[in-house]
């Protein structure tokens, strides 16, 4: 993917041991698109070297104010003039100390400062927004001063994007690790993404269900389970509280995500009632087993030798779409349901079927056997009044337009929470 073209950050490096870790942050950056232009403060340089920095990006590396390469000797106007974010990654206790008193006695704090907060002034039409990665001890973290500062920044409009957990390079373990480039790669992606359902607290359901035959045998489908978690980041990416119910998939949870592991579709069910009473918007795309073994055994089944089969017996699942689309909330309109089909023909005439069974005001469809696994696909989407196609693209995607197309019905039929 290429989410970043056309962005150019400043990425400013204070000083702290997850320097090392900017190196990478850079690339990745680099590899989605973006341009970079690295900043560092004089304690960074104690860390990793301008030189590292200069060649992952493919720029010289600023890291003084009197830099005379300006022509106009004001890198500070300059480079925050360009940039379409600021990120400070790694930033230090020190230098969240610094942003908040608005002190200006390095090149990193004082672009900080100089960088618009709003657009439209003249000799520029852009706000540049600050986003800053704490890195620090955790009873540095954890101290008052740096709690009410990070409150402070807050405030004052910085985007804090958080901290890890875990062992530290002091030799202590606890909350204060820089993110890792990946988590804050995706963090920045999101950043840059509409917020259209800021507010918001959608739920959807992801991968197969697994119905146990035996303790150790079962029935389960093939479906990856890629098309909801691609949803469940774009819903994030668009602001909204999201909760993925998902089935036994080994995909990584999409960042902010909060994640509820469910194996059969009467786990799912449970769940999926439970958070449909706080929902806003249910996307089921989950490949529910339509039903289950009805005489499933406490123990594992033994062949006897005499090539006697196990009779199993099956019994129908709950249709969790079908049954939270009659619900109160639903059928009120506070709840928006989203329904998915896959098919292995006649898409058009099925989806528009199914959309009527499940009670749903919008279906999509797609085609079983092309998406099953891949990356890619294709959607159908069909409501009472005709169908929209969404052309073959990556899964997120198609999922943030899909995001965007369920935003704008909401708001064309008020369904919008305040
Ligand atoms: O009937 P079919 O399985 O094709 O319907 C697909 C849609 O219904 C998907 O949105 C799927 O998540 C949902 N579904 C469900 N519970 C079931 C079966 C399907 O929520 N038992």
């Amino acid at each position: 993917m290429n989410d970043l073209a056309g962005k150019h950050i400043v990425l400013g490096l204070s000083g702290g041991i997850a320097c090392y870790k900017a190196a990478e942050l850079c690339r990745a950056l680099i590899k989605e698109g973006a341009t970079v232009q690295v900043v560092m403060t004089e304690a960074a340089e104690q860390f990793i070297t301008p030189v590292t920095m200069q060649a992952l990006s493919n720029r010289p590396v600023y890291g003084s104010q009197w830099d005379a390469r300006e022509p106009n000797n004001m890198p500070h106007i300059n480079l925050s003039r360009e940039a379409d974010a600021i990120l400070i990654a790694p930033c230090s206790a020190d230098f969240m100390a610094k942003l908040l008193h608005g002190r200006a006695d390095d090149l990193l704090s004082l672009m900080c400062l100089a960088r618009p907060l709003t657009g439209g002034g003249s000799g520029n039409d852009k706000a540049v927004p600050l986003l800053i990665a704490p890195a620090m001890n955790r009873e540095m973290w954890a101290h008052p001063a740096t709690q009410r500062n990070m409150a402070q920044l807050t405030l004052d409009g910085t985007t804090i994007l958080g901290v890890g957990t875990g062992d530290q390079a002091c030799g202590e373990t606890g909350d204060g690790r820089m993110l890792e480039p990946a988590e804050l790669l995706q963090d920045i992606i999101a950043f840059f993404q509409p917020k259209v359902l800021a507010g918001q607290h959608v739920l959807v359901t992801a991968g197969p269900t697994y119905e146990a035959i035996d303790p150790v045998r079962g029935i389960t489908n093939l479906s990856s389970g890629k098309m909801g978690f691609a949803i469940a980041r774009a819903a994030h990416e668009a602001g909204a509280s999201v909760t993925l119910v998902a089935g036994p998939v080994h995909l990584p949870t999409p960042r902010g995500v909060a994640r509820i592991n469910v194996k059969s579709a009467q786990n799912m069910l449970e769940a999926v009632v439970g958070c449909a009473q706080v929902a806003n918007i249910f996307v089921a795309t989950a490949a529910v087993a339509d039903w289950r073994v009805a005489n499933s055994s406490d123990h594992k089944i033994k062949k006897d030798g005499s090539g006697a089969v196990p009779a199993l017996q099956f019994v129908e699942n709950p249709d969790i779409l079908a049954s939270v689309a009659q619900s109160p909330r639903a059928q009120s309109g506070e709840l928006f349901c989203v329904g998915f089909a896959a098919e292995s023909q006649d898409l058009l005439a099925n989806a528009q079927a199914k959309r009527l069974r499940k009670g749903v005001p919008l279906l999509v469809g797609n085609i079983g056997p092309d998406t099953f696994g891949q990356d890619n696909n294709a959607l159908l989407l069909v409501d009472a009044q005709g169908t929209q196609d969404f052309p073959r693209a990556s899964k997120l995607a198609l999922s943030r337009k899909l995001i965007a197309n369920i935003a704008c019905r909401m708001r064309a039929t008020g369904q919008f929470s305040s």
